[in-house]
């Protein structure tokens, strides 16, 4: 049996994509800082679902333990067939005040620990003609963000790495989808301290269940882009035709509290 490996599978979109995976019978590869958290998920997959479950406790943004994410599958033969770079967080606050070692290590997580797990896993799906690879990127990536300016940067990167890498691999039996949510149910609004912020205060947001049962099937498609609900797609695409400076003053009305 195949393996997904997922990483920020302890809360939010990354637990819910951990459950579609199991649902449709593939063991699972669960990666986050929080061990306990996810030794308690893969005790309930594993009761529900009857796959087999790995845990690997790892901060993503020490590049010693992003290999050894790697390291792990490959000693244990796993055959990973799916690899879902979900881990990543954003941080409110203007630039030029953001706390530099959030921002670091949000730079760490968001696009360096995506783009080695990325890079070290597309090797073996190459050789084995088979492979799927889904970045989570958000609806962030479609313009600039004022007040949350790192977050935005980052998510464009995936974005557009995810693009290109998925132009070169057509003919390769690997396909990379960028998964796009809008603003989602989950521990991140917390974790970025922008609960208060008009784009999401007083609106009904989807689940974290929504989102990946969404993404999950984006990627079995092999979707390069896939951004979830009709309301995101109109604005991340509508983003296009609207002088850039402009988009960029509604986001900062939109962001602010
Ligand atoms: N929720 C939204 O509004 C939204 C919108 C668009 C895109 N996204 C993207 O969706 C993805 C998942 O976010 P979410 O909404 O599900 O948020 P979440 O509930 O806060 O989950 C984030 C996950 O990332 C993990 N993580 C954070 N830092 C890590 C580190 N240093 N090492 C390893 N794992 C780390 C967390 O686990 P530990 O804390 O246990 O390490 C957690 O499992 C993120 O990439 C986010 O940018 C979210």
């Amino acid at each position: 049996m195949t393996t997904a490996v997922i990483t920020g599978a302890s809360s939010g979109i990354g637990l819910e994509l951990a459950k579609q995976f199991a649902k449709h019978k593939h063991n699972v590869t669960l990666v986050a800082r929080r061990e306990d958290v996810l030794n308690k998920l893969a005790d309930e997959i594993k009761e529900k679902y009857k796959v087999q479950v790995h845990v690997l406790a790892k901060d993503l943004s020490d590049a010693k333990q992003v290999d050894e994410v790697y390291e792990f599958t490959t000693l244990h033969n796993l055959q990973v067939k799916y690899l879902v770079n979900n881990a990543g967080f954003g941080d409110y606050a203007f630039f030029n005040t953001a706390n530099w070692e959030k921002l670091s290590g949000m730079i760490d997580v968001n696009i360096k620990a995506l783009t080695r797990l990325s890079w070290l896993y597309v090797k073996d799906m190459i050789k084995n003609e088979r492979g799927k690879i889904m970045n989570v990127a958000s609806t962030a990536a479609f313009q600039p963000g004022p007040l949350m300016a790192v977050y935005f940067a980052t998510k464009s990167y995936v974005l557009s790495l995810s693009e290109a890498m998925a132009n070169e691999l057509e003919d390769k039996g690997v396909t990379v989808t960028a998964l796009c949510p809008g603003p989602t149910q989950s521990e991140f609004l917390k974790v970025a301290d922008m609960h208060n912020s008009k784009m999401i205060k007083d609106r009904k947001l989807p689940s974290s269940k929504d989102v990946a049962a969404y993404g999950y099937k984006a990627m079995m498609k092999g979707k390069n882009v896939a951004i979830q609900g009709t309301m995101n797609y109109i604005m991340a695409q509508g983003a296009r035709f609207v002088p850039r400076n402009t988009i960029t003053k509604l986001v900062r009305v939109m962001q602010e509290k």
